[in-house]
């Protein structure tokens, strides 16, 4: 494909949200063509989803629910947007992408990763990000920071439940140092942003 998939992880108040406004921005100034998205989410369908995923009334949820809703949610994202938007050569940037199902349903729910990665190869299409930037930061200093929101229901998981996550996703980028960047999400706002600036700069000649 001839665009870039660049996908951004971290637990709770990490600052995802924040850099990738800040990096469409850059974008835009630019003049790239890009494409910025979110899971779960995105098109109708995966939105309906999210929204059944998130909603807290859904106490009831089991683990292996939220992991198929998770990923039904993914593959008519990747089906619908993601995939064609890299057929047009864009630089497609995702808030969370498949290493959240692996660090929330695998790490913190407990199910099998094995499982995990066999139905997300499945529900993707075998698309993988190129780059991944983990904005990484203690889960207390990270929850400090969403205080303020209404929390949803993934949000509620108890402290150690995030603990988790960020330890896998800490794994992941281990495990993957081919495509991982880590950030210390403790950074200042501008500084996080520059440096993924940079790292981008190494990988795309056109910036
Ligand atoms: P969202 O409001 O988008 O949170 P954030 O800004 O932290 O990304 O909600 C997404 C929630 O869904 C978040 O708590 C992480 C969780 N999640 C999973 O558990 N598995 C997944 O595969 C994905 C993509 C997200």
């Amino acid at each position: 494909m001839k665009g870039i998939f660049i996908t951004f992880e971290g637990v709770e108040g990490s600052g995802k949200s924040t850099q990738i406004r800040l990096l469409e921005k850059y974008l835009q100034k630019q003049g790239i063509d890009h494409f910025i998205t979110r899971e779960p989410g995105g098109p109708p369908i995966s939105e309906a989803i999210r929204k059944l995923l998130l909603d807290v009334n859904n106490s009831e949820m089991v683990p292996e629910t939220e992991l198929l809703l998770y990923l039904a949610s993914r593959a008519q994202h990747t089906a619908q947007w993601i995939i064609p938007a890299l057929e047009q050569g864009k630089i497609v940037i995702c808030d969370r992408y498949t290493d959240s199902s692996l660090a929330y349903q695998g790490a913190g729910r407990r199910l099998s990763a094995n499982v995990i990665n066999v139905l997300t190869s499945f529900a993707t299409r075998n698309l993988k990000p190129d780059i991944t930037f983990l904005l990484d930061i203690d889960v207390e200093v990270g929850q400090a920071r969403i205080q303020n929101r209404k929390l949803d229901r993934l949000e509620k998981e108890s402290l150690n439940f995030h603990m988790q996550v960020r330890q896998e996703f800490l794994r992941l980028a281990k495990q993957h140092q081919d495509r991982y960047i880590i950030i210390d999400g403790s950074r200042g706002v501008q500084e996080i942003h520059e440096l993924i600036v940079e790292h981008m700069k190494t990988h795309i000649r056109s910036l």
